[in-house]
């Protein structure tokens, strides 16, 4: 399936394609898509379930998500992109690498790790699902707004935290109930990473406690070549929580990349 996505830039510029984490969509990219169209073709999408893109039919797994992009980039004539993916879309990212390296100029994993779902994990996943069915998306968003930002930047309503909200709180319900069971199978690929030989920027903000940065690290060692930036002040969704410092240390890899 072709997912909905927004696109800007010129047609003959370096492509940069966003993918955005759970349970958010497309939207949670808007400043870098905004500081970047000047110089790239940029291209937000919204994954299976998420933001207005079809939840497409059961099961849900990361290799349809996966397909979607390559349909996307086909649809689009773009042969190879810069794939930057957060956290559930660092997953699909460094499962599309690890199956269409030749599709990949450079890879960006923000706010993700390579590591599979662990028994705890799983457990956990399917608490969400339950939840989510019970009460719905506003209370979900509510409870994992504070692991997302920390209790005091939701209390003060810091950068980022409204868009997040608003994301979270119109995502379908059995939407997130797909991409959960999706995240919970997904593949063990942190053997996979000294494979990787396309030039990689790996970001994490410094207070993410859902993928911390000890994970971006353990990433940073194994990719050949990758390049570690960390964050100060920012969260899980560091792009938002500090767009500048993100952006700047997106836009200073793009200019490195061989053309
Ligand atoms: C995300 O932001 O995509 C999720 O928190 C990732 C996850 O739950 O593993």
């Amino acid at each position: 399936m072709i997912p909905e996505h927004t696109i800007a830039g010129s047609k003959d510029a370096a492509a940069v394609v966003f993918i955005h984490g759970f349970p958010f969509n497309r939207t949670m990219w808007a400043p870098q898509m905004e500081a970047l169209a000047a110089s790239h073709r940029v291209i937000a999408l919204d994954l299976r379930g998420q933001g207005q893109t079809p939840r497409g039919l059961a099961p849900q797994m990361i290799e349809f998500l996966v397909d979607d992009v390559i349909e996307l980039l086909d649809a689009l004539g773009i042969e190879r992109a810069t794939i930057c993916g957060l956290s559930m879309g660092g997953y699909v990212a460094l499962r599309l690498i690890d199956r269409h390296p030749e599709r990949v100029h450079g890879l960006v994993l923000a706010d993700t790790r390579a590591a599979a779902d662990d028994n705890a994990g799983r457990v956990k996943r399917a608490g969400a699902i339950r939840g989510i069915r019970a009460d719905g998306m506003q209370a979900f968003a509510a409870k994992m707004l504070p692991a997302l930002f920390g209790e005091a930047k939701v209390a003060r309503d810091a950068s980022g935290v409204g868009t997040i909200r608003e994301q979270m709180e119109t995502t379908d319900p059995e939407g997130a109930c797909d991409a959960l069971g999706a995240m919970a199978c997904r593949l063990d690929l942190t053997e996979r990473l000294p494979h990787i030989e396309t030039p990689t920027l790996i970001v994490v903000g410094k207070d993410d406690t859902i993928t911390p940065p000890a994970d971006s690290r353990a990433m940073h060692e194994a990719i050949p070549g990758s390049k570690l930036v960390e964050l100060d002040d920012a969260g899980h969704v560091s792009n938002l929580c500090q767009p500048e410092a993100f952006t700047a240390a997106l836009d200073a890899f793009l200019e490195a990349l061989p053309a």
